[in-house]
């Protein structure tokens, strides 16, 4: 059974609490909950992590990269967060480790600041999903399957 992999960056652990008017009121914990129930019903198995720290979403994409080489990783799904507008060193990682990589954002990011409208991620990730809220990480596992 091949493992789908949900990384989540910076102040994803405060969902729940951070501003439900744009993440909603669902916590990190239901999130893993709603990507465990899509992954049963994809016959995956489920990495989910989340950090604060740049490089310890590099290091995890490197090792998510070595694991998909080896044929146990189906692909990432990634929710940088505020990484995803800053970060050259994630986009390098993606593109490095040539990973099979959803970009997953909560809110959509194009209908907020213009900070948010570009991202590092995109150029190196298969495909691009913001707006659906926290349904879009089931979303994005099914879409796994697919890819
Ligand atoms: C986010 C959007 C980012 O702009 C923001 O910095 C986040 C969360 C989202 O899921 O909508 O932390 O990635």
């Amino acid at each position: 059974m091949k493992t789908a992999v949900v990384l989540n960056g910076p102040n994803l652990n405060l969902l729940g609490t951070r501003e439900p008017a744009v993440y909603g009121s669902h916590t990190l914990a239901d999130v893993q909950k709603l990507c465990a129930d899509a992954c049963a019903a994809q016959g995956f198995n489920l990495d989910f992590r989340q950090t604060n720290h740049e490089g310890v979403l590099v290091d995890w994409l490197q090792e998510a990269g070595r694991a998909q080489a080896e044929g146990t990783v189906v692909g990432v799904v990634l929710n940088a967060g505020a990484y995803t507008h800053t970060s050259v060193a994630l986009h390098d990682a993606i593109k490095g480790t040539g990973l099979t990589l959803i970009e997953l954002h909560i809110s959509n990011v194009h209908a907020r600041e213009p900070f948010r409208h570009h991202s590092y991620i995109s150029p190196a990730a298969r495909a691009v999903m913001a707006g659906f809220g926290v349904q879009g990480y089931p979303l994005a596992i099914a879409a796994l399957a697919s890819l």
